[in-house]
């Protein structure tokens, strides 16, 4: 029988939201819209054509949502600004009322003894920046930076962690490259911009922040690592379609981000689709920014073959169905449908991966602390007759995963903290409503909060620091 684990007494254990997903009052305060707005209100985008409009209706219920996390133990809380809140065109004047609503949340989470972790950047661009070019544009970048260092006067020392981009994978290859989130644009080319002027983006972000706090500013960026398994180990042409995918997903982040430079086989496998002469001189000295932690979200790995042309090719490419794919000029890889068992959103579960991750970012940078700022799973939870949600396989999935963190720091991997997604039910992107990610249910008709026995199981977690066996 195995024993119970315990944590250390400064392992931060927190729940992460972001902006849009929860906080609906889309119009209100003089918020501006964002790419996201326009995206959901576009027919056929949103699965049933749900947008964020209302969401949680955090943006009015603020005060009871930070009671109800001080209720659950938390000592973190990771959120996001919307920058069309407090900027509403993404440049020149700011908005008094949108700071203030993130101020006094600030102000509320340290009153009650929560870490604010916040993230400058979940996906919700404002609109005008997008009208001006988005991500594929340079000067986006640059009003970023703006944007930031105004955050890091306003909100200053009583941040925790600076996240500068949440998952710029997802900005990138699904908002620029497949089209399947905002803006919806499928441009192979502007995507590999995108994904440059987002690693800008991050670095000048990071130089205005410490720059107006100092050294005091803990700074971060989230990303969406991916584990890529071949599917024959034994294969070279499969655990070559490994690389290439590697080179897409993650090392076309963490070279700029750590290493100062892009991998030469990512630019040589996509020399057909650009020539990444959006790269000016001096930028990669940008992007590389010494980060106090990284953060890693996830959720499930994914399997690849080599297709050599034969017979269909698997459609499935793990991030949704789509005609365009978001993996920018490979064409001769497959994904492949992976054993169960999975969650609502068809994503295996595989506590393994998590562990396997860790210690691969360990090996490749020794010295680089990590936290776990997204971890969880959706499935169709029901309300019991008892008014109650036994989300049993929610704990399980979370179960299995916290304990494969400690396994990662068992074996020397720094992992500083773990972040459950979510703290709430929320907008799950182009699945609307329809994917339930919360360890607190949202009733969508009376926008009642109702834990779940998942809420009541992080409770004793976070409040103990000890993952029973
Ligand atoms: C990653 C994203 O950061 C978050 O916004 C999303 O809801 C979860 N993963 C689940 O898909």
């Amino acid at each position: 029988m195995s024993s119970p684990r315990t944590f250390p007494a400064d392992f931060l254990w927190g729940s992460a939201t972001a902006s849009y997903q929860i906080e609906g009052g889309a119009t209100e305060g003089g918020r501006g819209p964002s790419i996201w707005d326009t995206f959901s209100h576009t027919p056929g985008r949103t699965l049933n054509g749900d947008t964020g409009d209302v969401a949680a209706d955090h943006y009015h219920r603020v005060r009871e949502d930070v009671a109800m996390m001080k209720d659950l133990g938390l000592q973190a809380y990771r959120f996001s600004i919307s920058w069309s809140r407090v900027q509403p065109g993404g440049s020149g004047e700011f908005n008094p009322e949108g700071i203030a609503f993130y101020s006094g949340l600030v102000d509320a989470l340290v009153e009650a003894g929560i870490a604010p972790v916040v993230t400058l950047y979940h996906w919700d661009l404002p609109q005008e920046l997008e009208d001006a070019g988005g991500w594929g544009n340079r000067e986006t970048a640059y009003r970023f930076a703006e944007y930031a260092e105004r955050m890091a006067r306003e909100l200053g020392d009583r941040i925790t962690v600076w996240t500068t981009l949440n998952e710029p994978w997802c900005s990138a290859y699904l908002g620029y490259g497949s089209g399947v989130h905002a803006p919806g644009r499928t441009e192979p080319a502007t995507a590999l911009a995108a994904v440059h002027h987002l690693n800008l983006a991050h670095g000048l972000a990071g130089r205005a922040i410490r720059g107006v706090l100092g050294d005091d500013a803990r700074l971060s960026i989230t990303l969406n690592l991916h584990v890529i398994r071949p599917d024959d180990p034994q294969s070279a042409a499969d655990r070559d379609s490994v690389r290439r995918i590697d080179a897409l997903a993650n090392r076309a982040f963490l070279g700029p981000i750590l290493d100062g430079e892009y991998p030469a086989d990512l630019l040589a496998d996509t020399a057909h689709v650009t020539d990444w002469g959006f790269v000016q001189d001096g930028d990669l000295e940008l992007t590389r920014v010494p980060l106090d932690v990284l953060g890693v979200n996830y959720y499930s790995t994914v399997r690849v073959r080599h297709y050599d042309g034969t017979g269909e090719r698997a459609e499935n490419d793990g991030h949704g169905a789509s005609s365009a794919s978001p993996w920018i000029g490979v064409t001769d890889v497959e994904f492949v449908q992976q054993p169960g068992p999975y969650t609502a959103m068809g994503w295996n579960i595989e506590p393994s991966g998590m562990l396997e991750l860790l210690q691969s970012v360990h090996a490749a940078y020794p010295d680089q602390p990590l936290m776990i700022t997204e971890n969880g799973a959706a499935f169709d939870d029901e309300v019991s007759p008892d008014g109650r949600v036994h989300d049993e396989r929610r704990v399980s999935y979370l179960h299995d995963h916290i304990d494969a963190v400690g396994q990662a720091r068992d074996a020397g991997v720094d992992v500083r903290g773990y972040f459950v997604w979510s703290l709430m039910d929320n907008f799950e992107w182009g699945y609307g409503y329809d994917r339930r990610f919360g360890i607190v249910r949202i009733d969508y008709g009376t926008l009642e909060r109702i834990w779940k026995d998942s809420a009541y199981w992080y409770r004793e977690l976070a409040t103990t620091g000890t993952l029973p066996p």
